[in-house]
């Protein structure tokens, strides 16, 4: 789980970084680090570079001085055939969820920032906290291997599993495989202790054994992981520019620590979309300004909470905005964090059924849910709209889900051969 109601906004941002130099070439974001050496091929993917924000951002403080690359981007952006849409509105898919480093989604372009402090810091591991299944954990868990840093996790479990062998199912798979050292505490100590407590608590243990560990905070959402969706903002701005005038209303995402949404929504509102007309669904009138707003549907705590936090993490970067204006926050928990509701289960089934796309039940799962659901009962509010969904990965949450979703998915028979049918030569008899 990435809730964090323990935690203000303001102990986040004391997580402080390096500000960037500014005397890099202005051509392109990013820059080879100074240093390198000149006859090592310089491959991009795997290098930490010295980042230079878009002009719209720079003003922003502090401005992040590296960033490593992790991912692959820009990540495509597709229209999606989505049954039942209002008239004439159509959905687009900016597909995070193909970001690359072991399907890691939007936790990438946050870790590539965070990643690039701890290495500038001089770490030799890193510590992060989350739920059993958290996708940021096994993110972080796989970045640190690729950067050669050893990766300390606190997870989250119930009270009877806290004392057993948490298993391989999804995500604990990966960060198992990779060899992350894995902490279980029950959900009452992560409640009473908080998260920032339990991971100083394993920094000090770290220290004393001589160690150098950097701590990330839940999720991956503070100041400077909120530079991830900043970057994202620059990366569709780029798609559109090059897709002749193509444009946005509106920016649809999941919401669990409140990292993207902090990043989506200042650098929407700073920069310029190109977007015709901002509607906020949830007021009674039309907005008109070239921002598409960022409409966040939360899986945990609740609107206001988020509200408060993305303000700290704008606070945190000197943003002078405030997120009531550039973010519509809705509620999509359902059940709670991380449960589904058979409904939500059966939407996760048709929409892959009807589109290709697997959305994962936690995030993307339950947004696309809340949006299906709010065209449905407020058709006119979207209509003729172009929606931005964000798809923010989480894939292998689903396999924490397999009991739940049997049922729902048919479609196997045993193959009827007969014994008389002539064998034709093919490409091997694969035993
Ligand atoms: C797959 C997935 N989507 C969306 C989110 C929400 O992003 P954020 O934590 O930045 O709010 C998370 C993490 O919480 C996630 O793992």
């Amino acid at each position: 789980m990435l809730c964090c109601k323990h935690l203000s906004p303001t102990q986040f941002r004391q997580i402080t970084y390096s500000p960037a130099t500014t005397n890099y070439s202005t051509k392109s974001n990013i820059s080879m680090d100074s240093g390198s050496n000149s006859q090592e091929p310089t491959f991009e993917f795997l290098a930490k570079k010295a980042y230079i924000p878009p002009s719209w951002a720079a003003h922003l403080n502090p401005l992040p001085s590296h960033i490593f690359s992790l991912g692959h981007f820009p990540t495509p952006i597709h229209k999606w055939n989505l049954p039942n849409l209002p008239k004439n509105t159509e959905v687009y898919l900016k597909r995070d969820d193909l970001s690359g480093m072991q399907l890691s989604g939007n936790k990438v372009r946050k870790l590539e920032f965070l990643m690039a402090d701890a290495v500038e810091q001089g770490a030799d591991c890193i510590i992060t906290i989350g739920g059993i299944q958290s996708n940021h954990c096994r993110a972080t868990a796989v970045a640190a291997k690729y950067l050669n840093l050893d990766c300390y996790l606190i997870l989250r479990t119930s009270k009877v599993l806290v004392d057993k062998d948490p298993g391989l199912t999804g995500n604990l798979l990966v960060e198992r495989l990779v060899g992350a050292h894995i902490d279980l505490v029950s959900k009452e100590e992560y409640a009473s202790v908080g998260s920032v407590a339990l991971t100083d608590l394993l920094k000090e243990k770290l220290l004393s054994e001589g160690r150098k560990p950097y701590v990330i905070p839940v999720g991956g959402s503070n100041s400077l992981g909120t530079w991830g969706y900043i970057e994202a903002i620059r990366e569709i701005k780029d798609q559109l520019q090059k897709q002749n005038g193509v444009t946005f209303d509106d920016i649809v995402v999941a919401c669990g620590s409140g990292g993207t949404i902090a990043g989506l929504s200042v650098g929407a509102s700073l920069s310029d979309l190109g977007a015709k007309v901002q509607y906020s669904s949830f007021l009674p009138r039309i907005i008109t300004t070239n921002t598409p707003k960022v409409h966040a549907y939360c899986v945990c705590d609740d609107p206001e909470y988020f509200y408060d936090y993305a303000q700290g993490l704008l606070d945190g970067l000197q943003a002078g905005v405030n997120s009531r204006d550039i973010v519509d926050i809705r509620n999509a928990k359902g059940l709670g964090y991380a449960m589904n509701t058979p409904e939500e289960l059966t939407f996760v089934k048709e929409i892959a059924q009807a589109t290709g796309v697997v959305l994962d039940p936690v995030y993307s799962g339950k947004a696309a849910y809340g949006l299906m659901k709010d065209m449905a009962e407020n058709p006119g509010n979207w209509e003729g709209r172009k929606v931005l969904f964000i798809h923010t990965g989480g894939l292998l949450g689903l396999f924490d889900k397999t009991e739940q979703i049997g049922p729902l998915v048919g479609n196997w028979r045993r193959m009827d051969v007969h014994e008389s049918v002539p064998r034709k030569e093919g490409t091997g008899k694969m035993f």
